[in-house]
Order: C-alpha cells, then structure tokens, then sequence
C-alpha cells in the first residue's frame, strides 16, 4: 500500500515538473548561459527531432543575391532549423533576418552559424598566405587574422574556412598561393598563428570568429598540379609531411576542419575514416566538428566511392564528416539511413553535439543578432590598414640585386611598365571576399606618393598579361628610352591562381617575356616586380634583369611598402617559403626531399636539377655573417636538454632583419628521412654591426625523433646535425 502511494506520488511530482516546464516558467538547461557548455549540449540534444538534428548537420548558402529588395525572399527559401549557412553577403541586416527567423519561428530557437571564406582578409584585404609565409612573422600574421575576424565579425560572420595548411610542391597547382608553402613545420606555425589570430581567447567576445583547418588532408598533392584529382599518398609520406600542421592547429583549438574533395590513394578524404575517426577525433581528441568541401560528400559517386548520394552520406558520416555543405544528402538521406540501421544514432548525435557546441561557444544564444553598423565603422580602419601594409612589407622577397642595383638613387628616373604597373585588381590576389580594386594602392600609386618629383615617374603599359598583341612595344621602348631605370610590373592574373586554376606550365605568358627582350636592348637597367600566385619558371627573365622583387598578391596595401624597399626607406627582409624551380620540368622539387642512392647521379640530361632560388632565399640591403653554431652539449641521452646557438652580426651599413632557419639532418636511421628538415625559425632585427644571438631550443624526441606510418614517434641511437645555412653541429645519442 505504502509502496503504491510513493509511486502515485511520484507520478504526480513529475507530472507538475514538466507542466512547469511545459508552461517555461523554469527554462530550459539548453538557455541557461550560466550553465556548463556540456550541459547545456545534452540538454538541446534531448529534445531534438531527427529532422531537427538532420538540418543541424546541412549547410546551404545565402547572401548572393545582393538586391536589398530581395531580402524577404532569400529569408523565406531558407529553412529556420538550418546548422550554418555560407553567407556571402556583407549585410548585417540580411543576417538578423535570417537569425530572427531561426531563433523565433524554430521550435527550439537554434542560432545559424554563417561562414565564408575570409582567407587573407575581409575588406581589408592583406597578402595571399603564400606572400604570408614569407614574412617569418607568425605574431604579424596573427595580427592581421585577428583584424580579418573582427571585419567578417561585424559584417555577419561566425566562421572563416580558413586557415588552408596545405603542404603543396607543385606549383603548377593553382591552390598553392593558399598555403604557406611546401615545409610541414612551416604550414604548422602559420596555422597555430592563424588560428589565434581568428579565434582569440574567447569566440564569443564579438570580434572573433570560427576557425576552419582544410583540407583535411593531402590536397597538395593533387597529382600533376590539377585540381579535384586523385591524391597518391603512402601512409610514411601522410605522417611525414601532411599530418603535423594539421596537427599544431588542432592542438592550438582550432574549432572545425574541412574535409578535402580529393582521393587519398583510394579512401576519399570525404569519406576517409582513418584520417577523420579514428585519428582527429580518436587520437587528437578533437571537439570542433568537420565540414565537407563544397559537394564533397556527392562528388564520392564520381570518385567512384559511393553508387549514389545515400550511399555518399552513409560513407561521409560514418568516416567522420559532420557537417554537409552543400551536396544535400544528409538532409535526404540520414533520416532513412538510420532507421534502416545503417548509421548508428550515436553517431549522428556525435555529428550534432559538436555543431551546438561551437555555438554556444560563439555566444550565439545569448547574442543571435549583430549590430547594424555602417561599412565606414566596420571595414579598412587605419590601423588595420598599417597591419596590412607592414605584412606586405615584410612578405616582398629580394630575389636578385646584382650590383646594388636597388635601392635607386634618389634622384632616378622610373619608367613604370608593364600589365601590373597600374593594374589595382590583379593585385588582390585569389578569394578576396569583400576586398575591392578601389581599395588597392598599386605599384604605380605607391611610387607617385613616394617620388618627391612627379616628373621622376614615367608609364607605358607595354603589352597585356598574355595574348599576342605586341602593339604597345614601341611606346614601352621609347618611354624606357627616356628614363634611368626600367621597373618592369609582370605576372599573374589573380584569377591564374587559387581554386580550380592550375597551369602546366609555370612561365610567363611568350609575350611577357618578349616585352622585357625589346626593352633589354634599350641598355637600360631592369628591375623586375613580379606579382603572381605561384613560383614562376624565370630562367629566361632572371638574367636580362638586374634586381628582382617578388610582391606576390599583396592585397590593398602593397603600393607604399614596394616602393619604400625600391628608395631603400625599407630594407627587405622577406625569404621564400617554397623553391622556385629553374622551369618547370624540374617540378617536383623542394628542399626537404629524401636522400638519393646515387646522389652524384641522376641527373637530367636537358636540364639542371639545381632550382632558380631554393627555399628560405631572400636578400637585404645588408650583410650578415653568421657564426659556428654553438650546442650546450653534443653527446646526449634520452630526456636531456639541448640548446643551440648562433650569433649573427649585421656586417653591413643599414639595420635589417634577419630569419634563421634551424634543420635537422639524420643521415640513417630505420626508416629514412629528408636530407635535412626544417625544426624551427626566428626572425630579429639586427642594427648594423650589432650581433645578436639566435637560440634554438631542441626538444629530442620531438625534433631529433621521427614518425612511422601510423604516428608513432621513434627516437632511435645515432648521429644528428643540426644545421643553419651552411653551418653545422654534429650531435651522438648514445643512449
Ligand atoms: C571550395 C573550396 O575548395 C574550399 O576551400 C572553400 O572553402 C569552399 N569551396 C567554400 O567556398
């Protein structure tokens, strides 16, 4: 009897507990910004419909009709309970339109998270990440990361697909200009530098966004240099040289990854278990959730994984894809997928937790709406303009000066010629998102604000980037004929590097070329500005020119810091983070390349196998003389400290900066490793005749040890180097 009565009783204190509930006079767990994030996880998750989840996973697109009357309509085709959308419209109010329908006509209220692809700045728009590299300045590039949140922030963004740390050797592949280069160490600084950069301390703090890793993983070896195709990547080389920035990023919290569009050596990297499962979520521990690529998850029927959309979906979800952009099979499919037992619940719950998660990370249920500020508030304020235009400064790379040609005496004379010397556009460089010619201050801008005469500064466009029109020759050669100097503007197109823009062949364009031999027969000396979004093929162009300097795409602000280094008010300090071949025959090549059983042999029989400029080439307007390298200790055990040291003395006139590589060589161990790899670098400034001291810290297993073919990390007995420039120290571990 007593026993019956608890029960009743029971019954009823429930019964009224939800009616409370019910009635919300208690509110949810799920609302409660007081509440543990993972609290406030489970409690969403609780009261989730399968649809409700099944349209937390999907990604659609939005923004692109720019028509403000058209707002109503674009809010309409959307649906409230949408995960994320790719947002491409710069307007705070289409935003709260869409977030007001999603917190107020959704059952449970559930913000969307809009993303976009802020690469190298929003409307300020900054460097390509190649040009980033060059710096050696992950602090700067932080800078500017953190500036390129704060605009997407304010414009209606949560989330960048950014940074892309793809290891890439070919520079016939357009995606190259995305990445910082073909070092792994390299890529891993420049994704822990942007990571910080974007997320901040605190993503909801309304000046930050999301980070997105991508692509995960081994896009840069996209055979050939094309785009999209099929990727050869043997379990050694995927350890090697493409899991650590990925796994310096994660480390450092970045919050999402992309999954790539292509095959890895037969699993596609959309549908990729190993790499998604079981090591970024199993092993790393990663939180965050991964995003497909754009219609990567229905793109594995033509990879030939999947035999159509359903089974694409099953395969991307089980393998670790949590969110579908854009191929609209989890919003078709998953529903029926798990009732018919093929994807666990667990797993699409999993898929779930880890989107809601970020968003109440963001701050996005407290803070749904941004403020409608005015463009002139959000975008290209002053200091944001200097960020930009000290990361150009410091990523233009000296790449000849033969003779002290550059700096210029203050008084030359500068015929400006070439497709690039007025061209604003073209020097934006690839996925620009909101960036505008306007904006641009170009090569020809930077030197009429830096040339106190006006008459010193002479123009003739010469010929177009390619095609064969050769009518402009004349009036380049004449107006050459009339100046000291001849400061030739050649290059890319910004649209001739990026996604899907791949060349076979990395030269200039014949006529290009042709214009700097007609105006080598002036006498004239030539200083070449090069503006591209990959190492160019220049062994026709490097000996009829005098100087070089690699501007890359330079973004908004590359006119005044270009022109600063051509008067010598900067020294250039910028080296190059990926080898610029002699031509392209020779690709693939790099520094960090396995050791030869013949090393005196193998050569070509048409073609040197030495490269133009290898990598970490750069020049100053100074000198510097590096000392012997000097470690704390040179035999070793297992858990020992070492550090090693090198003084630098800048032995010429002018104050400069300097970056100093730090490789590690291991002539033979168990499995074999690179001639020598890249552990660490610094960049200081030096003045002149000041030396300096650079330290390198050396972790023993971390930089001394190596990788197999599933991660595990091997220390083994042996002899070491330790190398800067040609500089050695040999190191014994005994035991
Ligand atoms: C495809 C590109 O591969 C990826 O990098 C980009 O983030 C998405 N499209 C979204 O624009």
């Amino acid at each position: 009897m007593m026993k019956k009565r608890l029960i009743a009783c029971g019954v009823c204190l429930w019964t009224a507990f939800c009616m409370l509930e019910a009635r919300n006079e208690k509110p949810a767990v799920y609302k409660d910004a007081k509440a543990p994030t993972e609290k406030r996880v489970e409690d969403l998750l609780l009261r989730m419909t399968m649809e409700e989840k099944v349209l937390q996973l999907s990604q659609y697109v939005a923004g692109r009709n720019t028509n403000a009357n058209n707002i109503g309509e674009e809010v309409k085709n959307i649906p409230a309970e949408i995960g994320a959308l790719l947002y491409y419209s710069t307007s705070p109010r289409l935003r709260n339109n869409i977030q007001k329908k999603a917190m107020e006509e959704s059952r449970l209220g559930i913000p969307v998270l809009f993303g976009h692809d802020v690469i190298h700045g929003f409307r300020t728009v900054y460097p390509i990440s190649i040009a980033q590299a060059c710096s050696w300045n992950p602090a700067l590039v932080e800078k500017a990361c953190a500036m390129a949140a704060k605009e997407a922030r304010l414009a209606g963004l949560d989330w960048t697909f950014s940074p892309m740390i793809d290891v890439a050797r070919d520079p016939r592949w357009g995606r190259v200009s995305e990445g910082y280069g073909e070092d792994p160490y390299t890529n891993g600084v420049f994704a822990v530098a942007s990571v910080k950069g974007y997320q901040g301390n605190n993503l909801a703090d309304g000046e930050h966004i999301a980070a997105c890793l991508k692509h995960y993983i081994g896009y840069g070896a996209s055979e050939a240099g094309r785009d999209y195709v099929y990727t050869e990547i043997s379990p050694q080389t995927l350890w090697d040289t493409y899991m650590l920035p990925y796994e310096m990023g994660v480390k450092a919290g970045a919050a999402t990854l992309m999954s790539g569009f292509h095959d890895i050596s037969g699993v596609p990297a959309s549908a990729n278990h190993y790499t998604m499962r079981e090591v970024l979520k199993g092993r790393w521990r990663h939180d965050g959730f991964v995003v497909s690529d754009w219609g990567s998850i229905v793109q594995l029927i033509s990879q030939g994984a999947a035999e159509d959309l359903k089974e694409a979906s099953e395969k991307a979800i089980m393998a670790g894809v949590d969110m579908d952009m854009m191929s609209r099979g989890y919003d078709k499919y998953l529903k029926e997928l798990v009732g018919e037992g093929k994807v666990p619940m667990e797993i699409v719950d999993d898929a779930v937790r880890r989107i809601l998660r970020l968003k109440f990370r963001l701050g996005l249920f407290e803070n749904p709406y941004i403020r409608e500020t005015t463009e002139k508030e959000r975008f290209l304020q002053p200091e944001d303009i200097k960020i930009a235009e000290k990361l150009a400064e410091e990523s233009f790379v000296l790449l000849k000066n033969k003779e002290k040609r550059l700096p210029l005496a203050a008084d030359t004379k500068v015929a400006v010629i070439g497709p690039l010397g007025k061209n604003r556009w073209n020097l934006l460089g690839s996925w620009t998102a909101h960036g505008k010619d306007g904006d641009v201050v170009g090569i020809y801008d930077g030197l009429k604000l830096e040339l106190k005469d006006p008459s010193q500064l002479l123009y003739a466009k010469g010929c177009d980037f390619d095609g064969k029109d050769e009518s402009g020759f004349a009036e380049a050669v004449a107006t050459a004929g009339k100046a000291d100097v001849i400061l030739l503007c050649l290059g890319e197109k910004r649209n001739w590097s990026g996604e899907n823009a791949s060349r076979a062949s990395i030269a200039l364009p014949k006529i290009q070329e042709k214009l700097a031999m007609e105006l080598k027969k002036t006498g004239k000396p030539i200083v070449l500005i090069l503006s591209n979004g990959r190492p160019l093929e220049l062994c026709r162009l490097e000996p009829v020119c005098d100087a070089i300097v690699e501007i890359w795409q330079p973004g908004i602000a590359g006119g005044k810091p270009l022109a600063g280094i051509l008067t010598g008010r900067i020294n250039p300090s910028g080296k190059l983070p990926i080898t610029f071949p002699y031509a392209t025959g020779q690709i693939p090549i790099y520094y960090n390349r396995r050791q030869s059983a013949r090393p005196h042999q193998g050569k070509y029989q048409d073609l040197t196998i030495e490269p133009l400029y290898e990598f970490g080439h750069g020049l100053s307007y100074t000198t510097f003389e590096y000392g012997d390298l000097k470690a704390s200790a040179t035999q070793l055990k297992r858990g020992d400290k070492l550090s090693v040291e090198v003084a630098v003395t800048n032995t010429g006139d002018r104050d400069g900066a300097e970056t100093v590589h730090w490789f590690i060589t291991d002539p033979y161990s168990t499995i074999t490793r690179p001639v020598k790899e890249l552990k660490y670098f610094e960049k200081q400034t030096i003045r002149a005749g000041e030396t300096r001291t650079f330290r390198f810290e050396v972790d023993l297993l971390r930089d001394l040890g190596f990788i197999d073919g599933d991660g595990k990390r091997f220390l083994e007995k042996g002899t070491y180097y330790v190398q800067v420039k040609d500089k050695k120290v040999k190191l014994e571990l005994i035991d």
